[in-house]
C-alpha cells in the first residue's frame, strides 16, 4: 500500500496518530519565531500544520525552514494528527498536523502569477473581501487558461475534471451493458462530415485532407459492417469562426449509432435511459466532487423527470409563438429561442432535461432522414439541458439514392465521400444515432457560464497554448 495518508482522509478518527502527507505548501505564516501554521493541499483538499518548537522534535531552525518556503511547494510532512477546539478557518480538514519532519521535495519559484487562493475564491466571497477593504486581485479567465497548471489546483476544478471523468465513464459502462460496441473512428478524413466550411484543412502526404468534424460517416460505415450498435469516445475538431461561451474548436464527442427496428424513437429512448442513469450517478456517488464546484460557482442540481420529456419542434415554436416569441416555423432556433424555450419548458412541465423532436428538414445536415409522412420534416432531435444543446440525433438515409441526392442537395462534393455513400450499397439496415458534447455536458450539469472551464486545455479561435 501507499505511505502516504490522503489529505482528504486525514479525520478526527486518526487523532494521535503519526501520518506522513505529501502535499503543496498553499499558504505560510510565522508567528513570532518559534510557530509556524502551513496549510498544505492535495486534490483540492487542505489541513493545517503546525510547526512548534520543541525540544528534541522541532528547531527553531526547522521553523525558519518552514516559513522560508515558497507557496505551492512540494513537500512531505511527518507529523501527529490533533483536534483543535476551535473550528478550522482555511482549510476543508477539521483535524491539524503537528508537525515533526519537514523535506521540501519540490520547490517553486517565489512569485506566482496565480494565487490559488484567490483563484478559488467564488464570486460572493470576492465581493465580500473587496468590500472588507482586503487586497485581493481577480483572476481573469485569460490569465487562468495561460497559468492552466496553477488553475486547474483549485477544489472546484480538480471537480469538474472528475465529474467530466464520470460523464465518460457513465456513458461507456451504460452503453456496454446495453450491447454497444466501442470503436474508433479515423480524425484524419478526405472531406467535410457535417456539411458546411468548419474544418481545419491539412495536406495528406499531398491530398488535400481535413481533421474529422466528426465520427459520422465511419461510425454510420461501422453498422453497415454488421457491428449493431457502437459509439465511441474521440476527439472532434471543429474550425469554429466565432468565439462564444459554448464553443471550442477542439472538443471531446460522445457518440452512439445503432441499428433501428421500427422507429427514431428507439435513439432517443437510449438517451432517455443513459442520460437519466448518468445524472442519477453523479448525483448519489459524486456530492463531494458537486459540492467543491458548488462552493466556487453556486449552482442549483438539475431538474430532470424519471421519463423525459419530448416536444416535437411544432410544439416548441408554438409555445414559443404563444410566449410572443418570433420564430420562423422551418428555421432553426437561434441561441436566445433555445433559451428562452428552455425556460417555458421548465414552467410547463419542471425539467430543465428535454428533447425536442422531427426538426424541419432544412436544418438538418444532409445525412438526416427526412419523415416518412412530410417531407419538410426529419427523424431527428436535438437534446436540451437548461436551454442549451448539448445532444444532436437522427435516423440516418440508409438509401444510396436519396443519400447522394441530399448530399448534392446540400452543396456536398460527392466524390470527397463516394466510399461512405457505396458502403450502402451491399444492404444497409435502417439506423440512427446521435452526438453529445462532453464539455457542454459537464458545464450545464454544473450550471457553469463557459464551456473553457469543462475543458482542461481548450482550444478556441484564438487559443492553441498550453
Ligand atoms: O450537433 P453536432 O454538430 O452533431 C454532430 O456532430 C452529429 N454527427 C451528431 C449525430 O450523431 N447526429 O455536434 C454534436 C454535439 C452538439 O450537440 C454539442 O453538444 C457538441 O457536439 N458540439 C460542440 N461542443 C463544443 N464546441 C463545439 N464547437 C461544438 N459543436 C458541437
Amino acid at each position: 500500500g501507499r505511505k502516504w495518508t490522503d489529505i482528504g482522509a486525514l479525520t478526527e478518527e486518526l487523532k494521535d496518530q503519526q501520518v506522513l502527507i505529501r502535499g503543496r505548501a498553499q499558504t505560510i505564516r510565522a508567528v513570532g519565531k518559534n510557530i509556524a501554521f502551513l496549510v498544505v493541499r492535495k486534490k483540492g483538499f487542505t489541513v493545517q500544520c503546525v510547526l512548534t518548537v520543541q525540544n528534541d522534535v522541532v528547531s527553531r531552525q526547522m521553523v525558519k525552514f518552514a516559513t522560508g518556503l515558497s507557496r505551492e511547494s512540494h513537500v512531505d510532512i511527518e507529523g501527529i494528527v490533533s483536534v483543535p477546539d476551535t473550528p478550522i478557518k482555511g482549510a476543508s480538514q477539521q483535524v491539524e498536523v503537528q508537525v515533526r519532519k519537514i523535506y521540501c521535495v519540490s520547490k517553486a519559484v517565489p512569485n506566482l502569477p496565480i494565487n490559488i487562493e484567490d483563484a478559488a475564491r467564488s464570486e460572493i466571497e470576492i465581493e465580500k473581501a473587496l468590500q472588507a477593504g482586503e487586497q485581493l486581485v481577480r483572476v481573469n479567465q485569460d490569465t487562468r487558461l495561460n497559468y492552466r497548471v496553477l488553475d486547474i489546483r483549485t477544489a472546484a476544478n480538480q471537480g469538474i475534471f472528475r465529474i467530466q471523468c464520470q460523464v465518460e465513464n457513465i456513458f461507456r459502462q451504460f452503453l456496454l451493458s446495453e450491447g454497444f460496441v466501442g470503436i474508433h473512428t479515423p480524425k484524419l478524413i478526405a472531406g467535410s462530415s457535417e456539411g458546411g466550411s468548419a474544418v481545419f484543412k491539412l495536406d495528406y502526404k499531398g491530398q488535400a485532407a481535413c481533421l474529422a468534424q466528426s465520427p459520422q460517416l465511419h461510425k454510420q460505415i461501422a453498422i453497415c459492417g454488421d457491428f449493431d450498435r457502437v459509439f465511441e469516445i474521440g476527439p472532434v475538431f471543429r474550425a469554429e469562426d466565432s468565439y462564444t461561451h459554448r464553443h471550442l474548436c477542439e472538443f471531446t464527442g460522445l457518440d452512439v449509432e445503432m441499428e433501428i427496428e421500427e422507429h427514431y424513437f428507439e435513439v432517443m429512448d437510449v438517451v432517455d435511459r443513459l442520460f437519466v442513469a448518468m445524472f442519477d450517478s453523479l448525483n448519489e456517488n459524486f456530492k463531494k466532487e458537486l459540492e467543491a464546484i458548488g462552493k466556487q460557482y453556486p449552482f442549483e442540481p438539475l431538474k430532470y423527470l424519471r421519463k423525459t420529456l419530448r416536444l416535437t419542434f411544432e410544439e416548441g415554436v408554438k409555445m414559443l409563438q404563444d410566449a410572443g416569441v418570433n420564430v420562423d416555423p422551418l428555421g432553426d432556433l437561434n441561441t436566445e429561442a433555445e433559451r428562452k424555450l428552455g425556460q417555458l419548458v421548465l414552467e410547463k412541465y419542471g425539467t430543465e432535461f428535454y428533447i425536442l423532436h422531427r426538426y424541419p428538414l432544412a436544418v438538418r445536415p444532409f445525412y438526416t432522414m427526412p419523415c416518412y409522412d412530410d417531407q419538410t420534416y426529419s427523424n431527428s432531435f436535438d437534446v436540451f439541458i437548461r436551454g442549451e444543446e448539448i445532444i444532436s440525433g437522427a435516423q440516418r438515409v440508409h438509401v444510396p439514392e436519396l443519400l447522394t441526392a441530399r448530399a448534392e442537395a446540400c452543396g456536398i462534393d460527392v466524390k470527397t465521400i463516394s466510399t461512405y455513400i457505396d458502403s450502402f450499397r451491399y444492404g444497409a439496415p435502417p439506423h440512427g444515432g446521435f452526438g453529445v458534447g462532453l464539455e457542454r455536458v459537464v458545464m450545464l450539469f454544473c450550471a457553469l457560464n463557459n464551456i473553457r472551464k469543462t475543458s482542461l486545455f481548450p482550444r478556441d479561435p484564438l487559443r492553441l497554448a498550453p
